[in-house]
C-alpha cells in the first residue's frame, strides 16, 4: 500500500472516529431536551416508571441506558417529607432566601417560587441562559433545574452541582410549595 493510500485510510477512521462522537453528543443533547420537553406530562411518565417498575429503573440506580432526565417528583411529592426539605435547604441558603419580604442575594429570592415564572423575578439580573428560558417553575421544571442545573440551562449562574437523589428533591420542592400564602396544587395523578 502506498503511502498515499496509508494516509487516506487513516482520515476515514478519523473521520468516522469524529462522526462517532459528534453523532453520540448530539443523541444525548437531544435526549435531554426531549425529556426536559416532555416533562409537561410528570404524572403520566412518572405513572409508567411506577408499574414498569424494576424494568425502567431510572434514578439514583439508573444504568447506561437510563434516560438523561432526572427521575420525576410527581408521585412523591404528596407523601415528601417537609421537614427534611427544610432541612436540605440550608444547601440553596448562601446563595438564596426563601421568606416573604426576602430579597435577592447571589440568586434571586424563592418565596412563591412554584409555578413562577422562569428567570421573572424583578430586580435580578439573570444568566442569558435562564433569561432566555420560556415557561414557569411547575414541579416537573424546578426537579430538572435543582437536579442539575447546569445540564438543564447550560451557561447558568447558578454555581450549585445538583442534588442527586430524588427523595431529597421531592422533600426539597414539597417544602418550597409550602413558602407562599396560596401553594399551588399538588400534581393531581390522572385515572
Ligand atoms: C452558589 C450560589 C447558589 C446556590 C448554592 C443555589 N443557587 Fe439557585 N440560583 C443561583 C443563581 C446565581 C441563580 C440565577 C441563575 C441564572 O441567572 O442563570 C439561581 C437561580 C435559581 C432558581 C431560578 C429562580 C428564578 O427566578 O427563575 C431556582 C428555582 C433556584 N436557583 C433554586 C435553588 C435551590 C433549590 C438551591 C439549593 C438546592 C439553589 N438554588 C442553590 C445561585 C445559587
Amino acid at each position: 500500500m502506498s503511502g498515499l493510500e496509508l494516509n487516506k485510510l487513516f482520515g476515514a477512521v478519523l473521520v468516522a472516529g469524529l462522526v462517532g462522537m459528534i453523532t453520540t453528543f448530539l443523541a444525548e443533547r437531544l435526549v435531554v431536551a426531549d425529556s426536559v420537553g416532555t416533562v409537561a406530562h410528570p404524572v403520566a411518565t412518572a405513572v409508567m416508571a411506577g408499574h414498569g417498575g424494576d424494568t425502567v429503573s431510572g434514578g439514583d440506580t439508573a444504568g447506561e441506558n437510563a434516560p438523561a432526565g432526572p427521575e420525576p417528583i410527581a408521585p412523591l411529592l404528596a407523601a415528601a417529607d417537609i421537614a427534611k426539605g427544610k432541612s436540605l435547604s440550608r444547601a440553596c441558603a448562601a446563595c438564596h432566601t426563601f421568606t416573604e419580604d426576602g430579597g435577592h442575594r447571589v440568586g434571586p429570592a424563592l418565596w412563591n417560587i412554584v409555578n413562577a415564572d422562569i428567570g421573572g423575578a424583578d430586580g435580578f439580573s439573570y444568566s442569558a441562559a435562564l433569561a432566555g428560558l420560556e415557561g414557569v417553575w411547575d414541579y416537573a421544571e424546578l426537579n430538572a433545574f435543582i437536579a442539575n442545573p447546569r445540564q438543564y440551562a447550560s451557561g447558568t449562574k447558578m454555581t450549585y452541582a445538583g442534588m442527586p437523589s430524588t427523595t431529597d428533591r421531592a422533600a426539597l420542592i414539597a417544602w418550597m410549595r409550602t413558602l407562599s400564602n396560596e401553594p399551588a396544587a399538588l400534581p393531581v395523578e390522572s385515572p
